[in-house]
């Protein structure tokens, strides 16, 4: 007989008829019970810092969609903020952060180990989690991968084509190189209190690994996971880490076994049927459903769910979205999804 949490058995390697799903940004506002809870926070970065309401926006898409994993509700910009960077919201814009651009603007920042004052109320938001959570559930924490974190506080925003960044790399190397081996030690110290508090699996979020070519890659996306997923196994031994390398094209093949990393998450612009033999081959994928069909719905969200499904149906799969699930999304179309994946 088979048990265990579905989600921690496929990061083991078994391959499932119906695999186990949860949704990236499942708690969100696309769900009317998020928008209540964020609304009694005052603000997404009080909601974020509140234990109590932190968990139970976590807790509300477990809750209506039964999923296989609940994603600790923080930001990935928690870092930066916690090493000492100003981080504020624009309602409509998104994340605005003091920037990092010069040696002075780095040496200001604080050490590696100084994070967890500002970050123990999310470690406490995991304590409640690890109760509270179903038994069936595994808990999921994560943190953004440095490369992505260093274009947030290099630019002091989002930005379409990591400009900033890429010009530091390019003008300043050694800055953007301290920075980067600084981010990376914090995530360490962050995702290490994320375990030690409660969480099974932690993913690594490298969202603009794909703007990263050739050796830059494979030093700035490739070697600081492989440093992080090294550390958090010698100090957390059998600790499942999922990278998330979006859209890192070919840069997928290999991934897994060249980090460590237990699962690779797909973003949607890959084939899945491509993935299956040159990615999955490894162990472990996520993904890769495209996040319009939450908005969209109908025969073509059933489609690609059983399309993605199969094609991956020979070897250990977690079923996602390949990003996150967008405010205009509709639950219903959620719902949809799982019933198609677990009903045929
Ligand atoms: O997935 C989850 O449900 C867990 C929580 C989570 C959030 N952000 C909550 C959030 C996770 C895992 C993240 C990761 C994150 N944050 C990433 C990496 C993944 C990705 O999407 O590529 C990045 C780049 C960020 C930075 C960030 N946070 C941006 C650019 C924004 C603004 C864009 C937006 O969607 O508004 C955020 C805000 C944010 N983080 C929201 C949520 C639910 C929306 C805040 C709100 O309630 O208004």
């Amino acid at each position: 007989m088979t048990r265990g949490k579905k989600l921690l058995r496929v990061l083991a390697g078994e391959a499932m008829d119906v695999p186990p799903v949860w949704v990236m940004r499942q708690a969100g506002r696309y769900l009317p019970e998020y928008r209540a809870t964020r609304e009694k926070a005052g603000d997404f970065l009080s909601l974020c810092y509140t234990p109590e309401l932190a968990a139970e926006v976590t807790l509300q898409p477990i809750r209506r969609f039964g999923f296989d994993a609940a994603i600790l509700f923080a930001d990935i910009l928690l870092v930066p903020q916690a090493l000492g960077a100003d981080l504020w919201f624009v309602t409509g814009e998104g994340p605005r952060l003091s920037t990092v651009t010069t040696p002075a603007d780095l040496a200001a920042l604080k050490p590696a180990e100084a994070i967890h004052e500002t970050l123990a109320p999310v470690y406490e938001t995991v304590r409640i989690l690890a109760r509270e959570l179903p038994g069936e559930t595994a808990l999921i924490g994560f943190a953004g991968a440095p490369w992505t974190v260093a274009t947030y506080m290099i630019a002091g925003r989002g930005t379409p084509d990591q400009g900033p960044a890429h010009r530091l790399k390019e003008e300043d190397r050694p800055t953007f190189e301290a920075l980067l081996a600084l981010i990376t030690e914090a995530t360490i110290e962050y995702l290490s209190c994320q375990i030690a508090a409660g969480a099974e699996v932690v993913k690594l979020f490298d969202s603009w690994a794909g703007s990263l070519e050739g050796a830059d890659f494979t030093a700035y996306t490739l070697k600081p996971a492989a440093r992080i997923i090294a550390a958090l196994k010698a100090r957390h031994p059998g600790i499942p880490v999922i990278a998330f390398p979006r859209e890192a094209g070919k840069n997928y093949v290999g991934f897994a076994r060249n980090t460590g990393a237990d699962c690779v998450a797909l973003d949607n612009s890959v084939d899945a049927a491509w993935a299956a033999a040159h990615v999955q081959k490894d162990g472990c994928v996520q993904g890769n459903l495209a996040p319009v069909h939450m908005v969209t719905g109908g025969q073509a969200l059933i489609d690609e769910t059983r399309r993605i499904r199969d094609a991956f149906s020979g070897g250990p799969h977690v079923f996602n979205l390949g990003h996150g699930i967008t405010p205009d999304a509709d639950p219903d179309n959620v719902q949809l999804m799982l019933d198609t994946l677990r009903n045929g």
